[in-house]
């Protein structure tokens, strides 16, 4: 076929694909990529029989890779998504219920596994963080360190470039997962067609917890807008050759530009999205607040330091989601001229001794005025007293 007409044929489907309202899952038979391969080399690494979650499991491929690839080693799986599995791919999960050991996996909803009491050796996210809105990776990253045991493993996988349309995907690159995440090991590579693939693995202990994470990623998207702005533009001026190849572009310019298009398109949707989020329940933040100060008081009191805001989030964890934890902590926190910070949680991995701040937490905030008056107006209350008279404040 006559190059043009290909790469204008490739053009077309590249953006009727980006248009189709449902995002691409992997078909459930795709199990001789590498990708596929390499988690499964990754899953028996530290456990010899590993409880496996599948966060954002799809149409079940990696199942079906365990079932007909793996019969042999001990394992359980868990696929997990937003909606139950056996609704969403009925055909794919009833084909694989007819295989032997049936009684080795399950399925189910992100939100009931939050309310459920299970825990797992292995956690994987595969192809999912592209096509998480911001909010969602912090709460992803929460999740599977919660669903993960003391000792177990983060399995990262993902695409950093797509040669196929998808409406939502925003890649990541693996020096950009490296700054979200403490201590991750990388084991990224570039696939046989020349696209890069994100691997990671990070122990259960490393996977970050932290509050302004959620801020952290919307300020990443937003540089990763401009980022790939800058690309297309160098693109266009032949600039950055090393650059292209690297990312997998240079080999169909309109293609190419389709692709830079779609991303910057995508992340400026992401940041767009974030600005306009609906506002969380304003009671379940009082709630959750009111429960941070207990905590750092029984800290405070049991163990002589305040603590961290990883211990905020591990212990309040299973009663309160992410963002509701993040936007607490936020009230809290309120800028006091005096002493930086109201609230001396700020640094993610070390419990802070305790600074003047703590006497305005726990006089003047306090347990009953946030009941009283909600966490933002006990906060604004103490900020105006510290304005009007500091000097009570440093006795
Ligand atoms: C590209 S598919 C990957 C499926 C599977 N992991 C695989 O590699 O074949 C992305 C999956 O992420 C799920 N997903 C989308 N948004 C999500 C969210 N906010 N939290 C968790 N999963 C999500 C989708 O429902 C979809 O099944």
């Amino acid at each position: 076929m006559n190059p043009d007409v290909e790469a204008s044929q490739r053009l077309f489907k590249f953006y009727r694909d980006c248009l189709r309202e449902i995002p691409p899952v992997a078909p459930i038979d795709t199990i001789r990529d590498s990708q596929t391969a390499r988690v499964l080399a990754e899953i028996f690494v530290d456990h010899r029989s590993p409880a496996i979650v599948d966060y954002g499991c799809g149409a079940l491929r990696l199942l079906n890779a365990l079932l007909t690839k793996c019969p042999e080693r001990e394992w359980s799986y868990c696929g997990l998504d937003l909606e139950p599995p056996e609704i969403r791919f009925s055909g794919e999960h009833a084909q694989l219920a007819e295989l032997p050991q049936r009684d080795r996996w399950t399925t189910d909803t992100l939100s009931s596994a939050r309310q459920a009491d299970r825990s797992f050796d292995v956690a994987v996210l595969m192809n999912v963080l592209h096509e998480l809105p911001i909010a969602d990776v912090a709460t992803a990253f929460q999740d599977i360190r919660r669903l993960l045991k003391p000792g177990g493993v983060f399995l990262l996988i993902d695409t950093v470039l797509l040669h196929e349309g998808e409406p939502r995907f925003v890649p990541f690159y693996p020096w950009e997962v490296e700054e979200l995440t403490y201590g991750a090991e990388n084991r990224s590579y570039v696939s046989k067609s020349g696209i890069p693939i994100s691997v990671f693995r990070i122990q259960q202990r490393n996977l970050p917890c932290y509050w302004g994470m959620t801020s952290a990623i919307h300020t990443l998207m937003a540089v990763k807008r401009d980022h790939w702005s800058r690309l297309s533009a160098e693109m266009s001026r032949k600039e950055n050759p090393e650059q292209m190849r690297a990312l997998g572009l240079g080999k169909h310019r309109e293609l190419d530009y389709a692709y830079l298009n779609a991303i910057i398109a995508n992340a400026s949707y992401r940041v767009q999205e974030f600005a306009i989020r609906p506002q969380l329940d304003a009671r379940r933040v009082d709630e959750c607040a009111h429960a941070i100060v207990m905590t750092v008081q029984h800290t405070f009191h049991n163990e002589g330091h305040v603590p961290s805001a990883e211990l905020v989030f591990d212990r309040l964890g299973e009663q309160f989601e992410y963002a509701v934890i993040e936007e607490a902590l936020m009230a809290l926190q309120g800028p006091v001229p005096a002493y930086g910070v109201l609230l001396p949680i700020t640094d993610p991995r070390r419990s802070l001794t305790p600074s003047s701040a703590w006497d305005m937490l726990e006089d003047v905030i306090g347990v009953s005025s946030i009941q009283q008056r909600g966490v933002r107006a006990a906060v604004s209350n103490a900020v105006a007293l510290d304005h009007g008279d500091r000097s009570e404040w440093e006795t």
